[in-house]
């Protein structure tokens, strides 16, 4: 079954919120998920211990470059969909994670700084597609979007579009309960209201079944 990779470079780019709602939102659907903590900081694990695990999910933490590859193969095979969160850093670890994906989604904030270096989570794929000469899938989603648009993300999408980047529509909008979920733990469905949570919730599940949609290749 797939893996799903969230890499990108940059620190607070929203990876490990992305792989909590996409996670999350997967398991409420009727996946069984396996999450993969890779980060040494351990927000994933963090996040777990806080509230009990929705059904459908279990957790793995501590994972490093030595066991990554098997981790995956191993959860790979069991009939689930496996989600990975990275640090914000380029490594062995994340070039391993890579080879396995069958899906890398790199999480980006429209500001010009971070698509700069996100971006560079792309050169990333394109090294590893080269090593194993494979197409690696990989799309790009803009996260803690504001509700206007700013003239910088307008740019940024055209840009990314021009260099034929698939961007995942919709984006994950900047909301309470999206920073929530590492207070509270558990997921939307489970946690306090916060803000308008419907609107959250309706964000979440059209880009997890946006994301569902690029693994059952009708992306
Ligand atoms: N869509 C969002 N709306 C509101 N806050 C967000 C959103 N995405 C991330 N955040 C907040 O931004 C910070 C960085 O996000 P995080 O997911 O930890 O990034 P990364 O894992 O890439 O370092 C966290 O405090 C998180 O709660
Ligand atoms: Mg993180």
């Amino acid at each position: 079954m797939p893996t799903i990779v969230i890499a990108s470079p940059k620190g607070g780019a929203g990876k490990s919120t992305t792989a909590v709602i996409l996670g999350t939102e997967l398991a409420h659907a009727g996946a069984e998920i396996v999450m993969i903590d890779c980060d040494p900081n351990a927000s994933l694990r963090m996040w777990a211990e806080r509230a009990p695990l929705p059904i459908r999910m279990s957790i793995l933490s501590n994972i490093g470059e030595s066991e990554i590859v098997r981790t995956i193969k191993q959860h790979d095979q069991d009939g689930k969909i496996v989600v990975v969160d990275l640090e914000g850093v380029a490594s062995r670890l994340v070039s391993r994670a890579i080879s396995q994906a069958d899906l890398v989604i790199t999480p980006m904030r429209a500001t010009t700084l971070d698509a700069t270096i996100g971006v560079r989570a792309l050169a990333l794929i394109a090294e590893e597609e080269e090593a194993l000469d494979r197409k690696i899938p990989h799309a790009v989603v803009f996260t803690m979007t504001k509700a206007i648009k700013s003239k910088q993300h307008s740019g940024i999408a055209e840009s990314l579009a021009t260099q034929g980047v698939d961007v995942i529509d919709p984006p994950l909008m900047e909301r309470a309960a999206f920073s929530a979920l590492f207070e509270f733990g558990g997921s939307l469905r489970s946690m306090p209201a916060q803000g308008n949570m419907e609107a959250a919730i309706e964000n979440a599940a059209s880009f997890a079944q946006a994301v569902y949609k690029r693994l059952a290749g009708e992306g």
